[in-house]
């Protein structure tokens, strides 16, 4: 989980950049550096692998001197994470200095493009294409902001970057490409500060302007301008970020649910970072302690959750069959231990837990491991007991969740299962490094995708005020995105309070079907797959019964517009990963849905956020 931090003004660069990088530690990160400016115009760079102690006694030894630098941790996605990959990049005549959170998905091309022309790159990143791109625009005779400008318009993908050049030691610029990496403006009396996240500049700073999508900022010391990337320049707004420390970590959302929605392009990324290298086609999963033997001695999961997790585990079963062709049962925690399983040392029990403190989850899988089964956990709270106690774990790496519905964890937890099962396919010998390379590849436009799916909050609001006085609801799905209709169905019911059922859609002729009629409103999941022609005739049959039928369907499908009431329409991705795409819409119609009913969203009634009771 990258962390970017930028100055200009009156103090010392470097320590206001080594205190915000501290600020992000709790992000994780694999390695760390900065650039300042000095007298004189000469740019100083400081990097280092490992802890951010290792570039603090760096630049101790070695001071950067200088009003106006830019620092970042990294977790490696493109090369290892070592000192020659740690941000920031310069350019092949140190012209220019980047640092970039996210994924340049075109940087192949554009590594190519430039080799041809002679630039010889140093590190396997793919933020170095920045530097050098950047400086042949420079060098062409344009000057440094519109270098940066032409440079960002090149990009595809989701990224933060925040670019200097020495020769300009008056001017940082910084954009926000995508939704994945945030970036933020924190004005000051007489100086600046740029950050990934705002905890970073709070000491400093509570005056945020956060850039949008496609927004760049021409920042210097007294002054800063927001742009599109043609150069128009926008009207934003300031935030006045209050004291008491939840409002802070709101940032400029109403509320943590909305946030931690809208954070699920950068978490996917973060889920992905130091896992997956997309050049090698490889996914490394270390904390899992996985072997070949012990990959083929296991011969089934049982997966173990609750609630969301639970429905992510059924997501699972899907990846972890088709993918790994590993046998998978998902149970319920609750559930587990009054059943008689059969569990010996061949078992691998999984935990996918948000908290890691369920204890429902903890006894479950605690009972099968004293029938010698090897114990996975998937988590997100570091330190918690579903992680110490566990043989093997993925961290879910998503940051704090903190609205008692579950969102990113559920995403970001489906991501990992992915992940999984493409290390249990590998060391198992049942796919082979180029299909490998192909799965993984399919995972790199993911985070942009999301961001596509969460842009426009605008249609959501207008089916919320066409369907919050519903008192019922029924989910529908096939297949991989039957746990989908499942998700959608408990968030709308724990936060909105509205009874909501989720159902195989090839069940309903055997019962529910009768409940439909003009009350109860049908999502369906409708994606353009292999069950699409399946899904259209449960939408007929609703449709017949006098149902509203609201799809979530595949951009650019002409027909579904025919057949459904209210059509969202999401990207299409590969089949796997489909469900992260097609649950995002679920979550913003149920947050939607009870803002309109006036619930308490991130607090809804009778729930906890962890559940450490039977
Ligand atoms: C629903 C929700 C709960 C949790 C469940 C398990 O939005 O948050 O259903 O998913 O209580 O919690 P964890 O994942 O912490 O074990």
């Amino acid at each position: 989980m990258c962390g970017i931090v930028g100055y200009i003004g009156a103090r010392q660069a470097s320590d206001v950049i080594l205190s915000g990088l501290r600020r992000l530690e709790y992000r994780g990160y694999d390695s760390a550096g900065l650039a300042v400016i000095g007298d004189g115009g000469n740019v100083s760079v400081r990097r280092e692998a490992g802890k951010l102690d290792g570039l603090v006694n760096m630049v101790k030894s070695d001071p950067v001197d200088g009003l106006i630098g830019i620092g970042h941790t990294r977790w490696a996605t493109h090369g290892v994470p070592n000192r020659t990959n740690s941000h920031p990049h310069t350019s092949m005549n140190s012209r220019i200095v980047v640092v970039q959170n996210g994924i340049v998905e075109n940087y192949l091309t554009l590594k190519e493009e430039l080799q041809a022309e002679g630039v010889k790159f140093v590190s396997d990143t793919d933020t170095e294409v920045i530097a050098h791109l950047a400086e042949r625009f420079y060098e062409s005779g344009l000057d440094f902001v519109t270098s940066a400008r032409k440079t960002l318009q090149r990009l595809q993908g989701s990224n933060a970057v925040v670019m200097l050049s020495p020769e300009h030691p008056d001017t940082l610029v910084c954009a926000r490409l995508g939704n994945a990496g945030g970036i933020t403006l924190g004005l000051g009396e007489g100086e600046m500060y740029i950050a990934s996240d705002i905890p970073a500049i709070l000491d400093y700073t509570r005056q945020i302007v956060f850039l949008e999508n496609g927004q760049m900022s021409v920042v210097n010391q007294n002054e800063y301008v927001v742009t599109a990337l043609d150069g128009t320049v926008l009207e934003h707004e300031v935030h006045n970020i209050p004291w008491d420390p939840v409002s802070a970590a709101k940032g400029k959302y109403r509320h943590f649910m909305q946030k931690e929605i809208a954070e699920q392009p950068q978490s996917i990324i973060d889920t992905l970072r130091g896992r997956v290298d997309f050049d090698k086609g490889t996914v490394t999963l270390p904390e899992m302690n996985l072997t070949a033997e012990l990959a083929n001695k296991i011969n089934k999961i049982y997966t173990i959750a609750c609630g969301t997790s639970y429905y992510s585990g059924l997501v699972g079963k899907f990846l972890l069959e088709s993918i790994a062709r590993m046998p998978t049962e998902v149970e319920y925690g609750s559930e587990f231990r009054y059943y008689d399983p059969i569990v010996d040392d061949k078992t691998a029990v999984l935990a996918i837990t948000q908290s890691g403190e369920t204890a429902d989850t903890l006894s479950a899988v605690e009972q099968a491991r004293e029938k010698g089964a090897t114990m996975w956990s998937i988590v997100n709270a570091f330190g918690s007991q579903a992680m110490r106690s566990a043989d093997g774990y993925i961290a879910m790496q998503t940051g704090p969740e903190i609205g008692v519905a579950s969102t990113k964890a559920f995403t970001t937890s489906i991501t990992d299962q992915y992940l999984l099962a493409l290390k249990l396919g590998e060391l198992r010998g049942v796919l082979s490094a180029e299909r490998i390379a192909e799965l993984v590849n399919d995972l790199a436009l993911l985070p942009d995708m999301s961001g596509q799916v969460l842009n426009d909050e605008a249609q959501y609001e207008e089916l919320a005020k066409l369907f919050h006085r519903v008192e019922h609801f029924l989910f529908i799905g096939r297949g991989i995105n039957y746990p989908i209709a499942l998700e959608g169905a408990l968030k709308l019911k724990e936060i909105s309070y509205i009874h909501a059922e989720g159902y195989p859609a090839g069940e309903m002729k055997h019962g529910p079907i009768a409940l439909i009629d003009e009350t109860m409103p049908v999502v369906a999941i409708v994606p353009q797959d292999d069950l699409y022609d399946k899904m259209i005739s449960q939408v007929q049959q609703s449709k017949s019964r006098g149902g509203t039928v609201i799809a979530i369907a595949t951009e650019g499908d002409t027909r579904i517009e025919n057949e459904a009431d209210h059509v969202i329409f999401v990207p299409k991705t590969s089949k796997y990963l489909q469900p992260i795409i097609n649950v995002m819409p679920l979550q913003l119609l149920s947050y939607h849905i009870a803002l309109r009913r006036g619930c308490d969203v991130d607090q809804p009634r009778n729930l906890a956020k962890s559940v450490t009771v039977e």
